[in-house]
């Protein structure tokens, strides 16, 4: 008997199989021969929320949730935080490898030429309310791309892949200034080709009446930083978004918009916005402690904590935490980084965080940054979108070059009613 088999006897029956196994897996199909007899569909496996199911291989993002190890194509994410760029690591998420000088070169100007979008944008977006979130119009604006660019339903030819890739990473920013200029009322600034992908987003937000904007370099710097980190994150609920959307062969721009949706919500990339109204709610250091105790009392969340897949110190958390500072400096100390921090020291000595592993995640800290630099709170969700979809197209292309893949399609366990007859209306 092969030692990478996994033996299953089936008490119900007495028969054993032999199931193997590959990269520390068995495949899901494999358990469908075991069957009670003939007419037995066979056995499936019970997993909500994908809780312990593989669903693709994939090179792209590791991440050791226990040492709290964060990797983009094997390359720490520390280490990228401190050397590279965000454009730079979004073509190597993409590519697979670092730039040569030449091909980073290539693939900045192709980002940096597709920033434009089409003036019947601004027209959709004159539709919206003035208190629109940015997160609805953007999710909407980046569906709509797909009507403007037939090309994207090409999706199995590389050259088509590509151009899309160019106008998404380099629409997204403007597509999110332009939600944001558009719920101040204020006039929308076009992209500035002479800046940085982080400088021109800048640019587009906060420029008023200067000529040239010339973005602070301290604060152009951490937002890329902070895109750097935001990049990938394996199978998250928006990555799985993209990809079960994606099966279906639909065009990237629609696909994207599904993953944005996924990320809007609370308890993914809508965290970092909780973890401002909470900390507002707390609203002083001496409140910390009550609110902890709600919390123990299962009453609230502490937001911006815990992790299905860290049960670890999150690294981007520690990252951002550092990079908070450089911004104060600049900004002005948030007031609420010390009930931030409070929660966090009483939260790392106390049994409840410590016994169920819960720690500061990257939207803990990040937050308390957007704010310092003058992000309303609604933004702060699309300052996390921005950068992910170079993780999505990663995620997207991986899966339709995987041959093994399929379209999305998870089985249930139905636990209705067996057949019965209609009741007419008077009888029920
Ligand atoms: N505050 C208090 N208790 C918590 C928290 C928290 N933030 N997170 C988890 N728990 C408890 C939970 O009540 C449960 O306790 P018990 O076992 O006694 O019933 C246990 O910890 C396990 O929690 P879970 O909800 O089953 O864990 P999960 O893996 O399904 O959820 C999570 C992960 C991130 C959704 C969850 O930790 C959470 O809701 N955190 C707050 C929202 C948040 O910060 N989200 C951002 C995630 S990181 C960025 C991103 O990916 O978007």
């Amino acid at each position: 008997m092969s030692q990478n088999t996994l033996t299953i006897t089936d008490n119900r029956t007495g028969k054993s199989y032999e199931i193997p196994i590959k990269n520390g897996t068995i495949r899901a199909l494999d358990l469908r021969q075991i069957k009670l007899d003939e007419n037995d569909f066979g056995m499936m496996t019970y997993d909500p929320a994908f809780t312990n199911t593989a669903s693709c291989t994939s090179k792209i993002t590791f991440i050791d949730g226990d040492r709290g190890i964060l990797m983009y194509r094997g390359y720490p994410i520390e280490e990228l935080a401190e050397k590279s760029t965000y454009l730079e690591t979004a073509y190597l998420i993409l590519h697979g490898e670092l730039p040569t000088r030449a091909q980073l070169d290539d693939w900045t100007w192709h980002i940096t030429h597709h920033t434009f979008i089409h003036e019947s944008i601004k027209k959709f977006l004159d539709g919206f309310h003035y208190d629109a979130h940015p997160m609805g119009m953007l999710i909407s604006t980046v569906a709509a791309l797909s009507t403007f660019y037939k090309d994207a339903k090409d999706i199995f030819n590389a050259d088509s892949r590509r151009k899309q890739t160019y106008r998404l990473i380099g629409k997204m920013p403007t597509l999110s200034a332009f939600a944001y200029r558009h719920s101040l009322g204020m006039p929308l600034v076009y992209p500035d080709n002479d800046l940085s992908y982080t400088g021109n987003f800048l640019n587009m937000l906060f420029k008023t009446t200067e000529v040239k904007y010339k973005p602070n370099p301290t604060l152009e710097h951490a937002l890329d930083v902070l895109f750097i980190l935001h990049a990938d994150h394996e199978q998250n609920c928006s990555a799985n978004a993209m990809r079960s959307v994606g099966s279906s062969h639909v065009d990237p721009y629609c696909a994207t918009a599904a993953a944005t949706a996924a990320l809007y919500g609370p308890l993914h990339g809508g965290a970092n916005e909780e973890v401002l109204h909470m900390l507002r709610e707390i609203g002083s250091v001496k409140n910390v402690p009550e609110y902890i105790k709600h919390v123990k009392a299962k009453e609230k969340l502490l937001m911006g904590f815990g992790h299905r897949v860290y049960k670890n110190y999150d690294p981007r958390a520690k990252i951002i935490k550092r990079i908070a500072y450089e911004v104060f400096e600049v900004m002005g100390r948030n007031p609420l980084i010390d009930i931030a921090l409070e929660c966090e020291r009483i939260a790392l000595e106390d049994d409840y965080f410590v016994s169920h592993k819960l720690y500061p995640n990257v939207d803990f800290y990040s937050g308390l940054i957007y704010e310092a630099m003058g992000f309303p709170i609604s933004m702060f969700t699309v300052l996390f979108a921005i950068p992910r979809t170079a993780g999505w197209i990663a995620q997207w292309q991986e899966l339709l070059l995987d041959a093994e893949q399929k379209i999305s399609r998870p089985r249930q366990v139905y636990l209705g009613y067996d057949k019965r007859s209609y009741i007419p209306i008077d009888h029920r």
